[in-house]
C-alpha cells in the first residue's frame, strides 16, 4: 500500500513574472480585465468552495445530483481502465463519484493552477483511495501540457472537466480548449464535461451575487492577491463587486467597479481609474444544448449523451473523439 508521500507533483505553475505581465497588460487595455484564472490563490480556492455551498449557487449541487443519478450510465459509456484526467480539479469533490463507480480507474491526474490546493486535495484522494495512482499536475490547462505516464495499462484517456469551467472562456477559446482536449484524449478517448445552461437572468444574477457576500469577497480577493504577490496597492474597499447577465453574449459578467477616480500602482505601472470604471474579472457563458454541440463539433468531438436535471438548469455531457 502507498503512503500519502507518494504523490509526485508535476509543477508547471505559471511564474509570478507571467502573472505580472498578463495582469498589467489587461489593466492597460481600454476595457480593463484581469483573467479569472488569477482568482485561485489558496484563499480564492477556499472562497470558491464556500460559493459552492451557497443556496443561490445552484451549479454545484445540480451537477452533483446529475452525476449521482447518471453514474451507472456514465460508467457504462466510459468503460474500464480509464486514465482519469481532470481539468480544474480544485477539491476533487465530484471526482469521488467517478472514482467510486468507474471500473478499475488506471490512475487519476488532477490538473489545477492552484498548487497548494491541488496538493492538499491530491493527498486526500490518495489517502482515501490507497491503491489508486494519483499524479497531480500544477498547470494552466488552457495551455497544452504533457500528461504524466502511469504504472498500469490503460484502455483510454477520459478527460473530466466539471463545474462549467468551460464557460469561463469566450466561445472561440472554448473551441481551442476542446481541440486541445481532442489531442489530449487521443482517438479512443472521451470527455465528460459539465455545461451550465441558459436560464432566467434573475436566477443567474443571484447565483453570482449572493446575499452573504461570499462571491463579492471572492471577486475582490484577486486584488488582495495582486497586492501581496505583485506589490500592487489596490485599496480593495474602493472597488465594488458586480454581476450582470449579458443577454446578447449569453454570459454572466463579473466586474469590480471603481467607487471613485483613483490611481493604482501594479508591477511598477500606474493604472488610472475613472469613477465608475470597471475591471472585468470573469465571464461565465451559459449555453443551450445545441449551442454547445456546435462548439464540440467544431473541435472534433461528437456529443454522445447529455444528462440534465429536471429543471434543465445544468448538463453533464459525454463527448467522444470523431
Ligand atoms: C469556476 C466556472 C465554476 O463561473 O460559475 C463562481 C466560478 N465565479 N462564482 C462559475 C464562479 C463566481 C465558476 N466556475
Amino acid at each position: 500500500m502507498k503512503s500519502s508521500r507518494d504523490v509526485a507533483l508535476t509543477d508547471l505553475e505559471p511564474g509570478v513574472e507571467q502573472m505580472r505581465d498578463e495582469v498589467v497588460d489587461g489593466l492597460m487595455q481600454r476595457r480593463k480585465t484581469i483573467s479569472s484564472k488569477y482568482f485561485y490563490d489558496l484563499r480564492g480556492s477556499q472562497l470558491f468552495d464556500r460559493i459552492c455551498e451557497l443556496d443561490e449557487y445552484y451549479p454545484t449541487r445540480t451537477e452533483l445530483g446529475i452525476m449521482r443519478d447518471s453514474i451507472d450510465e456514465i460508467a457504462e459509456l466510459t468503460g474500464p481502465s480509464c486514465l482519469l484526467i481532470e481539468f480544474g480539479s480544485g477539491s476533487s469533490l465530484k471526482t469521488r463519484i467517478l472514482l467510486d463507480h468507474l471500473k478499475e480507474v488506471a490512475a487519476y491526474v488532477p490538473v489545477d493552477i492552484s498548487k497548494a490546493h491541488l496538493l492538499a486535495s491530491a493527498k486526500e484522494v490518495n489517502a482515501d483511495y490507497p491503491t489508486l495512482e494519483v499524479l497531480p499536475v500544477c498547470a494552466d490547462f488552457t495551455a497544452q501540457f504533457e500528461v504524466p505516464e502511469c504504472d498500469r495499462p490503460i484502455e483510454k484517456r477520459l478527460l473530466y472537466f466539471p463545474g462549467s469551467t468551460i464557460g469561463n472562456l469566450q466561445p472561440d477559446k472554448a473551441v481551442d480548449l476542446l481541440r486541445n482536449a481532442v489531442e489530449t484524449c487521443g482517438p479512443d478517448g472521451g470527455m465528460l464535461i459539465g455545461v451550465d445552461l441558459k436560464k432566467d437572468a434573475a436566477i443567474l444574477e443571484r447565483a453570482y451575487d449572493d446575499a452573504a457576500g461570499v462571491t463579492a469577497a471572492f471577486n475582490k480577493n484577486v486584488l488582495v492577491r495582486l497586492n501581496r504577490e505583485l506589490g500592487a496597492d489596490f485599496d480593495v474597499d474602493q472597488f465594488q463587486h458586480e454581476a450582470i447577465y449579458n443577454d446578447e453574449k449569453g454570459r454572466i459578467e463579473m466586474h469590480l467597479r471603481s467607487r471613485r477616480a483613483q490611481v493604482v500602482r501594479v508591477g511598477g505601472t500606474e493604472i488610472s481609474f475613472e469613477a465608475g470604471e470597471t475591471i472585468h474579472t470573469e465571464n461565465s457563458h451559459k449555453y443551450s444544448i445545441s449551442e454547445f454541440a456546435a462548439l464540440a463539433s467544431a473541435a472534433g468531438f461528437t456529443v454522445d449523451r447529455v444528462w440534465t436535471d429536471a429543471k434543465r438548469w445544468f448538463s453533464v455531457q459525454y463527448l467522444s473523439v470523431d
